[in-house]
């Protein structure tokens, strides 16, 4: 680009107080490691190795032969997609949604919870943002010059956010809370009489709640994940986002939706209109195709996620390490010993044994103090990795 007399843009203030988002090294690391012929065993990203169901791939290769499918999707998106995902809230959670003011498709939770702070948040504003967390909700609160207020999830308070907690002078200023469970990447699950209390607390002080649940098909043991939309009172303060990515191991479709309060919907759908022209509408038809058999759908995995636990946690647990036994998630959150920092366990872990997992730290500094293990990968690798990481927690 040398030449063309365009001198480098200086960042934007916003853009300079986000760190490098925690996963976007590690792909480049892996190839290095890869190139060199190391046995690189990666249960880093929450992106699962199980095929898409067979009706996804079927209902997209219909509807990519329909012309009509090529065109823009615009906000309004497939009717149909938004009247499956209407029903399976209904069906799932009992909740029922208008599909066209209530409910908005995205490209993936991750653009709405980040687009929403866009449409509700003013700077000086707070948002409450959860630490350790996914970085969209920091991230998302900053780019849109919210402030976000960090608070720690630790084991004392089985992971929850208290909203008794926050500071007063905070407290008057905050917009906004991100909630997350069942959790990534602590693995919490929120009992009802917290999301009760929460609820109330919020509408008490006028606080939306982004209620972010891709996870709530992956339970196990007999938990069934809630809809914040289950308490009474929370259509007055709660958004929640759904996503096809983690229940149908479909990351890479880019699809989910957002639903909650109309005024809500229709602010985000504002940002969205000058952002993006909707997800591919064949996409839309696929993930229509499987929320009508969602609940068939989901069952093998979860199968197929716990056993995985299952045999994991044992060896882990035989090679020094002591995490709990998660009932939600793909993830296996997992204590270090006191004063050993997550990112030199990380580092240790790729370099000298090849297994990528994630520092408690990317999760921001509540994280630290924990790793986090994707169920993401065969048994017999999962068992491999843990006795590799078991080498490594005994020489450091
Ligand atoms: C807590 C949480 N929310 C949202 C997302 C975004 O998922 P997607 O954009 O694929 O729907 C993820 C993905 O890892 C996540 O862990």
């Amino acid at each position: 680009m040398r030449g063309v007399g365009v001198r480098v843009t200086k960042l934007s203030t916003r853009l300079s107080a986000l760190h490098t988002y925690p996963m976007a090294e590690i792909p480049a690391i892996k190839r290095r490691l890869l190139q060199q012929g190391a046995d690189v065993i990666d249960v880093g990203a929450g992106d699962a190795d199980f095929p898409p169901p067979q009706v996804a791939v079927e209902a997209l290769n219909n509807a990519v032969k329909d012309p009509a499918m090529s065109r823009y999707g615009f906000q309004l998106g497939l009717p149909a997609f938004r009247q499956a995902a209407a029903a399976y809230l209904q069906r799932r959670f009992r909740v029922t949604v208008d599909p066209f003011t209530e409910l908005h498709p995205l490209l993936g939770s991750k653009e709405g919870i980040a687009h929403l702070a866009m449409a509700v948040l003013d700077r000086g504003d707070v948002a409450l943002v959860p630490e350790p967390g996914y970085a969209v909700y920091h991230g998302g609160t900053v780019l849109a010059d919210g402030e976000p207020y960090c608070y720690a999830l630790t084991p004392r308070s089985d992971f929850l956010l208290e909203m008794e907690e926050i500071p007063r002078d905070v407290l008057q200023r905050t917009r906004l809370v991100y909630l997350n469970y069942p959790n990534n990447p602590t693995a919490a699950v929120a009992p009802l009489d917290y999301l009760v209390r929460t609820v109330e607390f919020c509408r008490r002080h006028d606080i939306l709640i982004a209620y972010d649940n891709p996870y709530c098909e992956i339970t196990f043991d007999g938990y069934v994940a809630p809809s914040i939309f289950e308490v009474e009172g929370a259509r007055e303060v709660a958004i929640e986002f759904h996503s096809i990515s983690k229940s149908f191991c479909m990351t890479g479709w880019r699809l989910g939706w957002a639903v909650g309060r109309a005024d809500v919907i229709a602010a985000l759908a504002r940002v969205k209109n000058y952002v993006d022209t909707g997800a591919f509408l064949a996409v839309q038809a696929a993930g229509a195709a499987v929320l009508e058999k969602a609940e068939e759908l989901v069952r093998p995995y979860v199968a197929q996620f716990r056993e995985r636990r299952d045999a994991m946690l044992p060896v882990l647990r035989g090679n020094g390490f002591e995490p709990d036994t998660p009932r939600a998630t793909m993830y296996l959150w997992v204590p270090l010993p006191e004063g050993l920092p997550s990112a030199a366990f990380q580092k240790r872990a790729l370099e000298d044994v090849g297994v990528v997992t994630l520092p408690g730290s990317a999760f921001g500094a509540g994280g630290e103090g924990f790793f986090r293990i994707a169920l993401t990968t065969a048994t017999p690798r999962l068992v491999e990795a843990a006795e590799r990481l078991g080498k490594v927690l005994a020489a450091v």
